[in-house]
């Protein structure tokens, strides 16, 4: 008796290692932050939104037919992650902020959207995948900014900041 439910557990445990790995999923690793100085990249002011929200979507390269769309909200430290099934080769990924729940900060960039390759076949190794940050900008630059991008080596625009 003992043996038989050795044997079909054994069976068991091998129809799901074969079901998991016909069935691969990628992990979508990415952040959401606030820009307080509307330069659209980050420097040392710049703040995790929690709560943001941002939806990954894949389209078929050919006829633009969505294949996945899934939603995620950013935890305490901006960061999301979206379990993605299967291999997404013939289709362009991408992950658009859809909404900051964050009053002074919900300007939405010029480039809302990151691109992630969901497939096994272009040299990435592992199933997560890291996305480019998305973010949102205050309406007003934060006066310290100017000093900070100077610091980068970043010369603004007066009208800019
Ligand atoms: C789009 O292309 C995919 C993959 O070739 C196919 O499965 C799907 O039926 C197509 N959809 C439309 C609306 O043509």
């Amino acid at each position: 008796m003992a043996k038989a439910v050795a044997v079909v557990s054994a069976l068991c445990f091998l129809a799901l290692a074969s079901l998991a790995h016909a069935q691969e999923a990628f992990t979508v690793k990415g952040q959401v932050y606030c820009d307080p100085c509307r330069v659209e990249f980050q420097t040392s002011l710049s703040k995790s939104i929690e709560g943001a929200e941002v939806e990954l979507q894949c389209r078929v390269r050919e006829n633009g037919t969505v294949t996945v769309s899934q939603k995620a909200t950013t935890d305490a430290i901006g960061n999301y992650e979206l379990s993605v099934q299967g291999d997404h080769e013939e289709e362009i990924c991408e992950v658009v902020s859809v909404s900051s729940p964050s009053q002074e900060c919900n300007v939405p960039f010029g480039e809302n959207k990151a691109r992630v390759l969901l497939t096994q076949n272009n040299g990435v190794q592992g199933t997560d995948r890291y996305a480019n940050a998305l973010g949102y900008k205050t309406a007003e630059a934060n006066p310290d900014c100017k000093a900070v991008l100077q610091e980068m080596g970043y010369i603004p625009d007066e009208d800019q900041i």
